[in-house]
């Protein structure tokens, strides 16, 4: 029951108050991040938590230009940064054989396990896939086998956002008894 509170309660967050997030709440985060599940038990990824001057520079360079309109992220007390390391074997297989990009699918998962438990903790989150990747990995310093792939920023809610339309159940589920 309490997963399912956490789960309808939390929104995305682009308005944030001055507080800081504390350290012990940004560790359970990543604490509930590092328990998600991924294919092979791989985890291919690693989270940059940005805050100060380095939230600053790195917003500077990753919300600018045509990726502007994200810019509510550079006041973001934190941000998370989730990027994905190249080495990994079953992203390899996955998007080879399969044509499916596990990296991506496991990055998922533990993304939203942090933004839930940030949610339980009373934090504002937003998911964000708009920015500026190249700058990014430059401000980043990240080497040929790391990429930034999303940005998740953290921080304590300074609105409320309103519950976004969903699709009915029925239109993303099916129960088959026979093919
Ligand atoms: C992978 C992903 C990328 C997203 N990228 C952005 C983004 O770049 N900018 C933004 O404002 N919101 C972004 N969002 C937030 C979505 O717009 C939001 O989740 C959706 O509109 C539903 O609203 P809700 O989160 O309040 O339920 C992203 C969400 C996901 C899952």
């Amino acid at each position: 029951m309490e997963i399912l509170r956490a789960i309808k309660e939390r929104r995305s967050v682009r308005k944030y108050g001055d507080s800081p997030v504390e350290r012990e709440k940004l560790d359970l985060c990543l604490e509930a991040a590092r328990l998600a599940p991924s294919a092979c038990n791989i985890r291919p990824y690693r989270f940059i938590i940005l805050e100060g001057a380095a939230r600053d520079e790195f917003a500077e360079n990753a919300f600018s230009g045509l990726y502007s309109v994200t810019r509510f992220a550079a006041k973001a007390p934190a941000l998370a940064v989730l990027v994905s390391s190249k080495t990994s074997l079953t992203g390899f297989l996955g998007r080879q054989v399969q044509g499916v990009n596990f990296k991506l699918v496991d990055i998922g998962i533990a993304g939203e396990h942090f933004v839930l438990q940030a949610r339980e903790l009373g934090l504002g989150t937003c998911w964000i896939g708009w920015f500026d990747k190249k700058k990014a990995k430059k401000a980043l310093k990240l080497g040929s086998g790391e990429d930034p792939e999303l940005v998740i920023s953290v921080g304590y809610p300074d609105e409320t956002p309103p519950e976004r339309k969903r699709k009915k159940t029925t239109e993303i589920s099916e129960y088959r008894n026979n093919l």
